[in-house]
């Protein structure tokens, strides 16, 4: 019998941490954990509270929430609350607050304790800013994902022209290169490779060829542990 295990995946947005992470959870059958999403959850219902810029408040919400990630066919569903925002999650006005919400330091305590509770039953795949250095620091495979910043934002504008929403390519990089700067420089947990990850640079790698380069090297990890 295979050791339950935990691999975690961080890097900046539009890096492609959650189609390797989908993929190799589909094909291994593990559980896939997409943190950004709960951070992106909780900004959504601060936005719809009207409190997003009431530091306290969000707090107060984080400690509270009910938040409930569902991967089926392919997709993370999420749940605030018991109602769906799987599709709101991923809008534009989300990406402008979310670092800000993300950088509060009690949000982050809310959000790890969950994460490592759902973590703690082994076989799951994380991916997000922190969960190589902080959710998980002795996850068995850490993977510090990236991309040139062009590439990432080709990728981000091509899914919301799929989604028909009406944004400018410039604006896609504005939004990721703010991103980037929040996420990297904040004073709590910044987005930051660890240093036993392994740096996965896929600017020119074909989503193929990643998985089976990853998978590989999963199952190398999976015969020593
Ligand atoms: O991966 P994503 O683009 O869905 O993440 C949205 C934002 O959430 C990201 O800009 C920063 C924040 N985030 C975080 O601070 N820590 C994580 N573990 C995951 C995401």
């Amino acid at each position: 019998m295979l050791k339950k295990i935990i691999i975690a995946i961080d890097g900046p947005a539009g890096s492609g941490k959650s189609t390797a992470a989908k993929n190799i959870a589909e094909k291994l059958g593990f559980t896939y954990l997409d943190t950004g999403a709960m951070y992106r959850a909780i900004t959504f219902l601060a936005l719809q509270k009207g409190i997003a810029d009431d530091v306290n408040s969000v707090i107060e919400l984080a400690r509270k929430i009910s938040l409930k990630l569902k991967f089926e066919n392919g997709i993370t569903r999420v749940f605030v609350d018991g109602i769906e925002v799987t599709e709101e999650i991923r809008k534009p006005e989300i990406n402008s607050k979310v670092s800000d919400i993300s950088k509060i330091p009690e949000v982050r305590a809310e959000m790890v304790k969950i994460q490592k509770r759902m973590g703690s039953e082994g076989n799951i795949i994380a991916e997000g800013r922190d969960v190589t250095t902080v959710v998980f620091p002795d996850a068995d495979f850490k993977i510090f994902m990236t991309a040139t910043l062009e590439e990432r934002v080709r990728r981000r504008f091509k899914e919301f022209q799929e989604k028909n929403v009406q944004i400018s390519f410039d604006e896609v990089k504005a939004n990721l290169q703010m991103r980037d700067e929040i996420d990297s420089n904040r004073t709590v947990s910044p987005l930051k490779k660890a240093d036993d990850a392994l740096e996965f640079d896929n600017s020119k790698i074909g989503i193929e060829e990643e998985l089976n380069i990853l998978l590989d090297k999963i199952e190398e990890i999976r015969k020593k542990v």
